[in-house]
Protein backbone atom coordinates (compact mmCIF):
# COMPACT_ATOMS: atom_id res chain seq x y z
CA UNK A 1 0.00 0.00 0.00
CA UNK A 2 1.31 3.64 -0.63
CA UNK A 3 2.20 5.34 2.48
CA UNK A 4 3.66 8.68 2.76
CA UNK A 5 6.29 9.99 5.24
CA UNK A 6 7.45 12.97 6.66
CA UNK A 7 10.97 13.85 6.49
CA UNK A 8 12.54 14.61 10.32
CA UNK A 9 14.15 17.91 9.39
CA UNK A 10 10.83 19.36 7.59
CA UNK A 11 11.92 18.99 4.15
CA UNK A 12 9.12 17.46 2.63
CA UNK A 13 7.69 14.12 2.27
CA UNK A 14 8.99 10.69 0.89
CA UNK A 15 7.26 7.64 -0.22
CA UNK A 16 7.02 3.90 -0.03
CA UNK A 17 6.51 3.99 -3.82
CA UNK A 18 8.68 5.00 -6.35
CA UNK A 19 7.39 8.15 -8.80
CA UNK A 20 7.85 7.54 -12.58
CA UNK A 21 11.15 9.40 -13.04
CA UNK A 22 12.38 7.56 -10.12
CA UNK A 23 11.04 3.99 -11.21
CA UNK A 24 13.06 4.89 -14.82
CA UNK A 25 15.90 5.37 -12.92
CA UNK A 26 15.94 2.24 -10.99
CA UNK A 27 15.29 0.61 -14.46
CA UNK A 28 18.33 1.74 -15.80
CA UNK A 29 20.51 0.11 -12.88
CA UNK A 30 22.47 -2.96 -13.80
CA UNK A 31 25.35 -4.93 -11.39
CA UNK A 32 28.62 -3.94 -12.55
CA UNK A 33 28.64 -0.91 -13.65
CA UNK A 34 30.28 2.27 -11.65
CA UNK A 35 28.36 3.50 -8.40
CA UNK A 36 24.99 5.16 -8.62
CA UNK A 37 24.43 8.27 -6.27
CA UNK A 38 20.84 9.18 -4.92
CA UNK A 39 21.16 12.88 -3.69
CA UNK A 40 18.31 13.89 -1.03
CA UNK A 41 17.43 10.21 -0.55
CA UNK A 42 15.50 10.11 2.39
CA UNK A 43 15.23 6.72 4.11
CA UNK A 44 16.05 5.80 0.77
CA UNK A 45 12.67 4.70 -1.19
CA UNK A 46 14.85 4.80 -4.60
CA UNK A 47 18.31 3.68 -2.85
CA UNK A 48 16.81 0.47 -1.99
CA UNK A 49 15.14 -0.35 -5.21
CA UNK A 50 18.50 0.69 -6.98
CA UNK A 51 20.38 -1.97 -4.97
CA UNK A 52 17.49 -4.66 -5.62
CA UNK A 53 18.60 -4.24 -9.26
CA UNK A 54 22.06 -5.34 -8.42
CA UNK A 55 23.52 -1.45 -8.69
CA UNK A 56 26.46 -0.27 -6.08
CA UNK A 57 24.39 3.01 -4.43
CA UNK A 58 25.77 5.78 -2.59
CA UNK A 59 23.02 7.32 -0.67
CA UNK A 60 23.16 11.13 0.47
CA UNK A 61 20.70 13.27 2.74
CA UNK A 62 21.64 16.42 4.75
CA UNK A 63 20.26 14.33 7.71
CA UNK A 64 22.01 11.68 8.77
CA UNK A 65 19.62 10.05 10.82
CA UNK A 66 17.56 9.76 7.43
CA UNK A 67 20.01 7.44 6.15
CA UNK A 68 20.75 5.65 9.06
CA UNK A 69 17.50 3.60 9.03
CA UNK A 70 18.83 2.31 5.71
CA UNK A 71 21.61 0.49 7.56
CA UNK A 72 24.12 -1.31 6.49
CA UNK A 73 23.98 -3.55 3.44
CA UNK A 74 25.73 -5.03 0.71
CA UNK A 75 26.38 -2.21 -1.89
CA UNK A 76 25.31 0.02 -0.16
CA UNK A 77 27.47 3.28 0.94
CA UNK A 78 26.11 5.87 3.25
CA UNK A 79 26.97 9.74 2.41
CA UNK A 80 25.33 12.38 4.15
CA UNK A 81 26.06 16.14 4.05
CA UNK A 82 24.91 19.05 2.12
CA UNK A 83 24.77 19.00 -1.53
CA UNK A 84 26.56 19.97 -3.16
CA UNK A 85 28.71 21.91 -0.56
CA UNK A 86 29.62 19.01 1.01
CA UNK A 87 29.89 16.62 -1.43
CA UNK A 88 33.17 15.71 -3.03
CA UNK A 89 33.91 12.60 -5.26
CA UNK A 90 36.13 11.20 -7.65
CA UNK A 91 35.89 12.46 -11.24
CA UNK A 92 33.65 9.81 -13.70
CA UNK A 93 32.94 8.00 -10.60
CA UNK A 94 29.78 7.65 -11.39
CA UNK A 95 27.37 5.92 -13.79
CA UNK A 96 24.48 7.68 -12.93
CA UNK A 97 22.84 10.34 -10.44
CA UNK A 98 19.34 10.23 -9.09
CA UNK A 99 17.63 13.43 -7.63
CA UNK A 100 13.94 13.29 -6.89
CA UNK A 101 13.03 16.28 -4.83
CA UNK A 102 15.83 17.42 -3.47
CA UNK A 103 16.67 20.68 -6.22
CA UNK A 104 13.84 22.39 -5.30
CA UNK A 105 15.40 22.86 -1.53
CA UNK A 106 19.08 24.81 -3.78
CA UNK A 107 19.07 28.13 -4.32
CA UNK A 108 20.37 29.32 -8.08
CA UNK A 109 23.95 29.40 -7.34
CA UNK A 110 24.10 25.95 -5.42
CA UNK A 111 21.98 24.47 -8.76
CA UNK A 112 24.86 25.86 -11.03
CA UNK A 113 27.24 24.19 -8.51
CA UNK A 114 25.81 21.20 -8.35
CA UNK A 115 25.15 20.18 -12.05
CA UNK A 116 29.09 21.34 -12.23
CA UNK A 117 29.74 18.71 -9.51
CA UNK A 118 27.60 15.93 -11.07
CA UNK A 119 29.03 16.39 -14.58
CA UNK A 120 32.56 16.07 -12.94
CA UNK A 121 31.31 13.07 -10.82
CA UNK A 122 29.62 11.21 -14.28
CA UNK A 123 31.74 9.70 -16.50
CA UNK A 124 30.95 10.35 -20.42
CA UNK A 125 27.51 8.97 -21.14
CA UNK A 126 26.49 8.53 -17.54
CA UNK A 127 22.89 9.66 -16.64
CA UNK A 128 21.11 12.24 -14.52
CA UNK A 129 17.44 11.36 -13.80
CA UNK A 130 15.65 14.61 -11.42
CA UNK A 131 12.35 15.44 -10.40
CA UNK A 132 11.58 18.51 -8.87
CA UNK A 133 7.90 20.70 -7.68
CA UNK A 134 6.99 23.16 -9.91
CA UNK A 135 4.76 26.44 -9.24
CA UNK A 136 1.89 24.54 -10.53
CA UNK A 137 0.81 23.47 -6.50
CA UNK A 138 -2.38 24.08 -5.51
CA UNK A 139 -0.60 25.21 -2.47
CA UNK A 140 1.59 28.05 -4.34
CA UNK A 141 -1.44 29.14 -6.81
CA UNK A 142 -1.00 33.15 -5.73
CA UNK A 143 2.43 32.71 -7.04
CA UNK A 144 1.63 31.56 -10.23
CA UNK A 145 1.13 35.16 -12.34
CA UNK A 146 4.11 36.74 -10.52
CA UNK A 147 6.17 33.52 -11.91
CA UNK A 148 5.16 33.60 -14.92
CA UNK A 149 5.84 37.27 -15.65
CA UNK A 150 9.17 36.59 -14.18
CA UNK A 151 9.60 33.55 -16.70
CA UNK A 152 8.37 35.80 -19.73
CA UNK A 153 10.74 38.44 -18.31
CA UNK A 154 13.80 35.96 -18.72
CA UNK A 155 14.96 35.88 -15.24
CA UNK A 156 17.21 33.25 -14.04
CA UNK A 157 15.35 31.54 -11.09
CA UNK A 158 11.84 32.56 -11.90
CA UNK A 159 10.34 30.60 -9.06
CA UNK A 160 12.75 31.30 -5.84
CA UNK A 161 10.58 31.92 -3.08
CA UNK A 162 12.43 32.87 -0.08
CA UNK A 163 9.89 32.90 2.41
CA UNK A 164 6.54 30.62 1.46
CA UNK A 165 4.50 32.53 4.00
CA UNK A 166 4.63 35.68 1.68
CA UNK A 167 2.69 33.43 -0.90
CA UNK A 168 0.91 31.11 0.58
CA UNK A 169 -1.30 30.11 3.79
CA UNK A 170 -1.35 26.15 3.20
CA UNK A 171 -1.98 24.26 6.49
CA UNK A 172 1.26 21.98 6.06
CA UNK A 173 3.64 25.12 5.33
CA UNK A 174 6.09 24.29 8.16
CA UNK A 175 6.55 20.99 6.83
CA UNK A 176 9.17 22.68 3.80
CA UNK A 177 11.57 25.38 4.42
CA UNK A 178 10.86 28.86 4.53
CA UNK A 179 12.54 29.32 0.78
CA UNK A 180 11.98 27.48 -1.83
CA UNK A 181 12.98 27.21 -5.63
CA UNK A 182 9.96 25.61 -7.34
CA UNK A 183 11.31 24.73 -10.56
CA UNK A 184 10.51 24.48 -14.15
CA UNK A 185 11.63 22.48 -17.89
CA UNK A 186 13.38 25.60 -19.01
CA UNK A 187 15.25 26.47 -15.55
CA UNK A 188 16.57 22.39 -15.23
CA UNK A 189 17.40 22.50 -19.28
CA UNK A 190 19.38 25.46 -19.20
CA UNK A 191 21.73 24.80 -16.03
CA UNK A 192 22.17 21.12 -17.18
CA UNK A 193 22.92 22.29 -20.58
CA UNK A 194 25.33 24.78 -19.08
CA UNK A 195 27.02 22.15 -17.44
CA UNK A 196 27.64 19.88 -20.36
CA UNK A 197 24.53 17.47 -20.28
CA UNK A 198 22.18 16.66 -23.48
CA UNK A 199 18.66 16.96 -22.16
CA UNK A 200 16.96 13.16 -23.56
CA UNK A 201 13.73 14.27 -22.03
CA UNK A 202 11.68 17.10 -19.86
CA UNK A 203 8.48 17.34 -19.21
CA UNK A 204 5.93 18.50 -16.47
CA UNK A 205 3.12 15.76 -15.09
CA UNK A 206 1.44 14.84 -11.99
CA UNK A 207 2.41 12.68 -9.60
CA UNK A 208 0.53 9.45 -9.32
CA UNK A 209 0.83 9.99 -5.48
CA UNK A 210 0.66 13.47 -4.69
CA UNK A 211 -1.65 14.29 -2.38
CA UNK A 212 -5.17 15.87 -3.65
CA UNK A 213 -4.89 18.78 -1.86
CA UNK A 214 -1.93 19.57 -3.80
CA UNK A 215 -3.34 19.08 -7.00
CA UNK A 216 -3.53 22.12 -9.32
CA UNK A 217 -3.49 21.33 -13.06
CA UNK A 218 -1.75 18.62 -13.95
CA UNK A 219 1.83 19.95 -13.96
CA UNK A 220 3.05 20.32 -9.99
CA UNK A 221 6.14 18.13 -10.78
CA UNK A 222 9.12 18.24 -13.40
CA UNK A 223 11.41 15.53 -14.42
CA UNK A 224 14.56 15.54 -16.43
CA UNK A 225 16.82 12.86 -17.78
CA UNK A 226 19.88 13.52 -19.42
CA UNK A 227 23.10 12.61 -20.08
CA UNK A 228 27.11 13.72 -19.86
CA UNK A 229 27.87 14.50 -23.42
C1 LIG B 1 11.20 15.52 -0.14
S1 LIG B 1 12.50 14.45 0.42
C2 LIG B 1 12.72 13.43 -1.03
C3 LIG B 1 13.19 12.05 -0.71
C4 LIG B 1 13.29 11.08 -1.89
N1 LIG B 1 14.37 11.45 -2.79
C5 LIG B 1 11.98 10.99 -2.64
O1 LIG B 1 11.94 11.29 -3.84
O2 LIG B 1 11.00 10.59 -2.02
C6 LIG B 1 13.91 15.53 0.35
C7 LIG B 1 15.14 15.01 1.03
O3 LIG B 1 16.26 15.80 0.60
C8 LIG B 1 17.11 16.08 1.68
N2 LIG B 1 17.84 17.32 1.36
C9 LIG B 1 17.34 18.57 1.30
N3 LIG B 1 18.30 19.43 0.91
C10 LIG B 1 19.43 18.70 0.72
C11 LIG B 1 20.75 19.02 0.32
N4 LIG B 1 21.11 20.26 0.03
N5 LIG B 1 21.67 17.99 0.24
C12 LIG B 1 21.30 16.72 0.53
N6 LIG B 1 20.05 16.37 0.91
C13 LIG B 1 19.13 17.34 1.01
C14 LIG B 1 16.19 16.18 2.87
O4 LIG B 1 16.87 15.93 4.08
C15 LIG B 1 15.12 15.13 2.55
O5 LIG B 1 15.42 13.89 3.12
Amino acid sequence: MHRRQPTRNRMGWTSNQLNTLSQLFVDACRPGALPVLDLGAAYGVASLAALARGAKVIANDLDAAHLAELGEREGLTLLPGRFPQELDLPANSLSAVHASNVLHFLTGEELTLGAAKIAEWLGPGGRLYVHAGTPYQAPFARFIPEYEKRAAAGELWPGYVPDTRAISSHRKLGQIPRAIHLLDAQVLTRVFLAAGFEIERVWTHRRHDLPKSLHCDGREGVALIAHRS
